[in-house]
């Protein structure tokens, strides 16, 4: 464990409610917050230090899985500050600076600073903290936590970048990616690696392709105002599900260093074959929902979302075909896809196997050959199913599907949310499970073509009724007349 004075930026914001403040809670639960670790909240508006405990003990309670307990409220309110300031004047941060060096006070002089604000104030906060001197590490370590959306094309995000190293070193630097923190989806890595069975396979002679999905049966609700100028690809794709991919892809690290984990995830990034403005429509499309509906319940479609823009042509679906030109991979596709209002919510990774190579069974009541599926759903269990095909009780020669499945569904204490192990990563100074400059970097190179053409055209975007599994335009980016999505697990 790691003393340590977290400073959360963006404290009055809707991620520390719903998950920064209940997820620190957590950890102090599980007593992986020191003693003298203390919690500042930064916020614009005055209040009171009771008030603002009441309102954490709110946004805590409303997440605790066991209950809000009152005595380990008390233990953690004990840790949480209050301090106002307006982020843009000079003398918050010179009486931030008063405050941590106080002696009578005993701040930890390690401290992880919280982005949780607008990128563009990154800029700001990065050169008050370096005014004080409160980026140095003379004392103690700094670590800087800073949440997406890092920039919104790969220029902009450069520049982000430069804006960020002007203050605080890539070693300094924790990037979130939030799929990164759910164990479902360390789970990809712990399977391929921890199992010498799947190895030999697990490259361009036996698979087929790769189906790497995201569905959510929410629409953007009050989020349009944000979403529309982002969109399914730069929202999930661009980060999440290209992060997803390349533990799918990548080699075995090295060792568990971060490091070497993050070198190998880079190596499947740079390997992504360039789409050219020419190829983007075999290689992506682009839906927006209509209204419909879900589980039974009216959506309205996006258009009539509180803050659309009107005729918005923004996706809140998409799907995207990748190839990674590399030994292991070259010409399998992976296809990947995330939308909003879709009939179920879950994530799944599906990887398709190649046929057997002869047809054996042709002339038997077994027929064509069907390919077999690993299939791990990464939420909202974490289940792992494969598909073989064997041979039906009885006197006939025929066969039939058998799936091999575990379910593991997490009981509530071991019900982590993603943001509980990158918070204490972020304390460890583990930064396995964030992003590295150039991953970013690369990740947008992969999506920025299909970006610019969209940017450029309306006729692109098809709508999809809300409840459904998003346009049927969709099987264009497909390689085979076989491939199809598989929507369940
Ligand atoms: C966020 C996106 O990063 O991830 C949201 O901005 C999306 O639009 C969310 O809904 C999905 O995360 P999860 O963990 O609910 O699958």
């Amino acid at each position: 464990m790691q003393s340590c004075t977290i400073i959360i930026f963006g404290a009055t914001g809707d991620l520390a409610k719903k998950k920064l403040l209940p997820a620190l809670y957590h950890l102090n639960i599980e007593n992986r917050l020191t003693d003298d670790t203390r919690i500042i909240c930064m916020g614009r508006q005055e209040s009171s230090l009771s008030d603002w405990h009441d309102k954490v003990t709110e946004y805590v309670t409303t997440k605790a899985r066991d209950g809000a307990d009152a005595d380990a409220l008390e233990k953690f309110l004990n840790k949480v500050d209050y301090f106002q300031c307006d982020l843009t004047e000079s003398a918050s941060y010179q009486a931030l600076n008063a405050q941590l060096n106080d002696p009578s006070l005993a701040y930890s002089s390690n401290i992880v600073f919280y982005l949780s604000i607008s990128p563009s104030l990154f800029s700001v906060v990065g050169d008050q903290l370096a005014a004080v001197g409160l980026n140095q590490e003379d004392t103690g370590w700094r670590h800087l936590v800073v949440e997406k959306p890092f920039g919104y094309d790969q220029k902009s995000a450069a520049e982000l970048e430069q804006i960020l190293a002007k203050n605080f070193t890539e070693h300094q630097t924790y990037r979130i990616d939030h799929y990164l923190g759910k164990g479902t989806v360390q789970n990809i890595f712990v399977f391929r690696f921890a199992n010498l069975l799947l190895e030999p396979l697990w490259n361009r002679n036996y698979i087929d392709h790769v189906q790497i999905t995201h569905a959510e049966q929410q629409g953007v609700g009050g989020r349009a105002g944000y979403y529309d100028a982002s969109g399914a690809l730069r929202d999930m794709i661009q980060s999440h599900l290209l992060q997803v991919m390349t533990l799918v892809a990548m080699e075995a690290p090295a060792d568990l260093d971060d490091e070497s984990l993050r070198d190998e995830k880079v190596k499947v990034l740079k390997a992504i074959r360039p789409i050219t403005e020419e190829m983007v429509d075999d290689h992506a499309v682009r839906g927006q929902y209509a209204a419909g509906v879900v589980n039974g319940q009216h959506m309205k479609g996006y258009l009539e979302e509180e803050d659309a823009p009107e005729n918005s042509v923004t996706e809140t679906y998409a799907a995207m075909k990748v190839y990674i030109d590399n030994w292991r991979w070259k010409d399998v596709p992976f296809y990947l896809r995330t939308g909003k209002c879709m009939p179920e919510s879950r994530a799944t990774v599906a990887i398709r196997f190649k046929k057997p190579p002869q047809e054996l069974f042709k002339n038997t009541e077994i027929g064509d050959s069907h390919a077999n599926w690993i299939v791990m759903g990464l939420q909202p269990d974490n289940t792992l199913r494969i598909e073989l095909q064997a041979k039906e009780p009885g006197l006939e020669l025929s066969a039939h599907t058998v799936g091999l499945e575990t379910i593991e569904t997490e009981d509530k204490k071991h019900k982590l949310d993603a943001y509980e192990a990158l918070i204490l990563d972020a304390i460890l100074g583990d930064r396995s499970l964030f992003l590295r400059a150039d991953e970013v970097d690369l990740a947008w190179k992969a999506v920025d073509p299909i970006i610019e053409k969209w940017s450029k055209e309306r006729d692109t975007a098809y709508t999809y009724q809300a409840g459904t599994w998003g346009p049927e335009e969709v099987s264009r980016i497909f390689d085979d007349s076989c491939h199809q999505w598989r929507n369940n697990v």
